[in-house]
């Protein structure tokens, strides 16, 4: 299967390629913001199965050439998004920011609205 999954400089994100890529038919475009935590994965991985984008979901209108044009390289289709990079603010609600509750409700709900969007045929 051809995978975009975002979100995979670490944690879960990063656990999941791993997983992914030992199904030998499966590709994976994996996209985070961290240019240095990608080349980590890309080295634990070592694998044309592989491409990593650094993009910030939140700012995929300035990036949506770039995304194209490695989709149409590296996957051609997508058959899966993985939905998965996100935004914890690890604070009591009552002392949160503006700012703070922009950045939460764009990068958990807006920016996968707008890949979704982005990628449907
Ligand atoms: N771990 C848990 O117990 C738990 C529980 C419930 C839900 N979740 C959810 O599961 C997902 C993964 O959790 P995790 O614990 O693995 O989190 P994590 O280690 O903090 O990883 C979050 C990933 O999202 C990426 N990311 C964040 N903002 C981004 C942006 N604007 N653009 C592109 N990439 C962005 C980060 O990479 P860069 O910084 O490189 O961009 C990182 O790779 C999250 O959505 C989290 O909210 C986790």
């Amino acid at each position: 299967m051809n995978i975009v999954i975002t979100g995979c400089s670490s944690g879960i994100g990063f656990e999941t390629v791993l997983e992914l890529l030992k199904n030998k038919d499966n590709k994976v475009l994996g996209i985070s913001r961290n240019k240095e935590k990608l080349s980590l994965l890309e080295g634990a991985v070592n694998s044309a199965q592989l491409q990593t984008l650094s993009l910030d979901i939140t700012q995929l209108d300035e990036h949506q050439g770039t995304l194209q044009q490695m989709l149409h390289k590296h996957l051609q289709s997508v058959d899966v998004l993985i939905n998965n990079a996100g935004l914890l603010v690890n604070k009591y609600f009552e002392s949160f920011e503006p700012m703070e509750i922009d950045n939460i409700i764009d990068t958990n709900f807006k920016a996968p609205a707008a890949i979704i969007k982005f990628l449907l045929p």
